[in-house]
């Protein structure tokens, strides 16, 4: 595999004069079955860290130099990223910060991590065994901790206890299918935008133990307005996979007004009862077809099988008929169990009527938009 190790930079000098021969003498070397190069990139710091970087360079041959405006941490990754997977062909990046508070001592354990299948390796620093700098402040604990845990339930992701972690090694299939040139941050939050992104195509994550170590020379370039803008990007993605759950629930909603509305249309001109609520609901489920078919679901692959619109008419009115029964199912069982009248608090009320509220909530929406954006628009997986 070709690793590229890819270190942003940004007045470090004092500390990539030291790093670079460090990594070439006694890391690299332990690194046997993979190809690794290391690319600076840089943002022309004014205390000439790319002067040393190209003094260095005329000894160590596996290093590169990408030399740029200063647009931020994230505006550097993507930069370097794009050279290391079209100019280096790097099968994969490291992210690996350039003041040592990354050990490299850890970069030969998050490649076997890799070895073993990873394709993301995150050297976690909330994972037993990881840890942040004893000097933090209790403040800069706190937020770090909520931070994370804000990222992990607004992404809904358990699985990943570091979300913030700068310490990683990604495989470039994955990485090619994140849009890295419209990120929604170009500063230190860009981290959890290409997270996001590459979990969601279903990457298999590794997360290994690190210690973060306090800075000793130079100093940090983050500051609050980074806080504010992770909370930014979080909320920002959440919005971005939520837009066609949003839009499911508000066509759901139109679709009880068109019900109620031809129903009603209907017994007007004289239909009986029951034929009137057939059609209202008919109509519904028309109604909210279409709405689906352009609006909520328009996105989705229409040269696969799927892609016929009357197969999918057919597919839509089953599942719905599927709902009904799962409706009446549900009352006949709470039926059973309760009897025709429920005792809540100090009311007495018909079961069919409290039973109607969790099968909508926790049965038919959510079965329904599985069915939905699974099969009947089911949306071209990204390609590998
Ligand atoms: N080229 C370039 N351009 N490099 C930059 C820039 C920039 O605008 N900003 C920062 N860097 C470089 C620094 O020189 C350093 O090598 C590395 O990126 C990390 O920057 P720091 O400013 O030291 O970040 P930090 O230590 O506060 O944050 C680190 O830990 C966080 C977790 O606590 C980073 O790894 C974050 O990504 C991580 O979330
Ligand atoms: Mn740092």
């Amino acid at each position: 595999m070709k690793i590229v190790i890819i270190s942003p930079t940004y007045n470090e000098a004092v500390n990539i004069k030291k790093l670079i021969p460090l990594l070439e003498e006694q890391i690299i070397p332990q690194i046997k079955n993979h190809d690794v190069k290391i690319l600076i990139v840089d943002d022309n710091s004014p205390d000439g860290t790319t002067d040393v970087v190209k003094e260095l360079m005329t000894k160590y041959k596996n290093v590169e130099l990408l030399n740029g405006d200063k647009k931020g941490l994230g505006a550097a990754y993507v930069r370097g990223m794009h050279y290391a997977m079209d100019k280096m062909q790097a099968d994969a990046i490291m992210e690996f910060d350039a003041d040592f508070q990354h050990d490299p001592a850890d970069i030969p354990r998050l490649i076997e991590a890799m070895d073993k299948g990873a394709d993301m390796v995150i050297g976690s620093r909330y994972v037993p065994g990881g840890g942040i700098p004893k000097e933090w402040g209790l403040h800069r604990k706190i937020i770090s901790r909520f931070g994370g845990l804000f990222a992990q339930i607004m992404l809904w992701r358990f699985d990943v206890h570091d979300m913030t972690a700068g310490y990683k090694l990604t495989r470039t299939s994955f990485l090619k299918n994140v849009d890295l040139d419209h990120l929604y941050s170009k500063y230190y939050a860009y981290k959890l935008h290409i997270l996001h992104d590459i979990l969601k195509q279903g990457a298999k994550v590794t997360e290994v133990p690190i210690i973060f170590y306090e800075r000793k020379e130079g100093s940090s370039k983050i500051t609050r307005k980074d806080l504010f803008d992770s909370f930014y990007v979080v909320v920002r993605l959440r919005l971005r996979d939520s837009a066609s759950f949003i839009k499911f629930l508000l066509v759901g909603g139109t679709g009880f007004l068109v019900q109620l509305i031809m129903q009603e249309g209907a017994v007007r001109i004289g239909t009986t009862h029951p034929v009137g609520v057939a059609i209202g609901a008919e109509s519904a489920i028309i109604s909210n077809f279409l709405f689906n078919n352009f609006w909520t679901f328009k996105a989705a692959d229409k040269s696969n099988t799927n892609g016929n619109f009357f197969v999918r008419l057919i597919k839509f009115n089953v599942t719905s008929l599927a709902s009904i029964v799962i409706q009446f199912f549900a009352d006949y069982f709470a039926e059973m169990f309760f009897g025709p009248k429920i005792q809540l608090l100090s009311y007495t009320l018909p079961t069919r009527i409290v039973i109607l509220i969790p099968t909508i909530i926790f049965l038919v929406i959510p079965l329904n938009y599985i069915i939905y954006s699974k099969i009947i628009w089911k949306t071209n997986k990204v390609k590998k």
